[in-house]
């Protein structure tokens, strides 16, 4: 039978969930030796690829690979929640509009906010009913209200050590973030009880971490 295909970011949500797929019984063990290899297949009914998380859901969309496990912060920026099939425990955080202590919320002036989410960024602030300017940046966005490129951030917050460490105080808390399991929706008729198993196997995994 043809393996599964798995996209799995790579980083922190590869770091938290491959504990996960050990406990579900699968072989992982070139994955935990990894050096530069992108592509895994020591267990016979899977081969994971190792990504960035909007690249999940290129592979997935596409039909490349029959499930991806990414953040909700992906899904919720690209809007495709719909194939969202098991939410896991690891990898909780929120996104939070931070800024510097001076930053004044009421301030006149059109705010510029940075982030790596414009679309969640644009989102929040029509909820609110203020026009911003929204900046894409790619990373390290704590910076940019401390280098006076933007007023504040929208960002996310794990443990709370990089505003911490960067004078930041959180404005504002928005939606939570967690790690999903997806599925293609044709794989998912194809593939019905090979990736049901795998859900079953995770999920209790995933219970019994908590
Ligand atoms: C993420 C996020 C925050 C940080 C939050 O960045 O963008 O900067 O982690 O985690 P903490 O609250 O535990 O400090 P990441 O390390 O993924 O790097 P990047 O923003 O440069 O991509
Ligand atoms: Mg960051």
């Amino acid at each position: 039978m043809e393996p599964i295909k798995i996209a799995l970011t790579k980083g922190r949500t590869e770091q938290q969930v491959l504990p996960l797929l050990e406990a579900s019984g699968i072989d992982c063990s070139g994955l935990r030796n990894k050096g530069r290899k992108l592509i895994f297949n020591d267990d016979p009914r899977y081969e994971f690829i190792l990504v960035k998380g909007p690249d999940v859901l290129t592979y997935l969309n596409n039909g490349s690979v029959q499930v991806g496990i990414v953040g909700s912060d992906i899904l919720d920026e690209q809007g495709n929640s719909q194939y969202a099939m098991l939410n896991l425990s690891v990898g909780q955080c929120r996104f939070v509009l931070a800024s510097t202590a001076d930053f004044n919320p009421q301030q006149q002036r059109r705010k510029i906010i940075a982030t790596k989410y414009p679309n969640i960024t644009k989102r929040y602030f029509e909820g609110i009913g203020e026009d911003v300017e929204i900046i894409k940046i790619e990373g390290s966005v704590e910076l940019s209200p401390l280098i006076g490129l933007a007023d504040a951030i929208v960002d996310i917050v794990e443990t709370g050590n990089t505003l911490r460490e960067n004078n930041l105080r959180v404005y504002a808390k928005l939606q939570p973030v967690n790690t999903k399991l997806v599925v293609n929706r044709l794989a998912l008729r194809q593939y019905q009880p090979q990736i049901k198993t795998l859900i079953d196997h995770l999920q209790t995994a995933d219970q019994a971490a908590v």
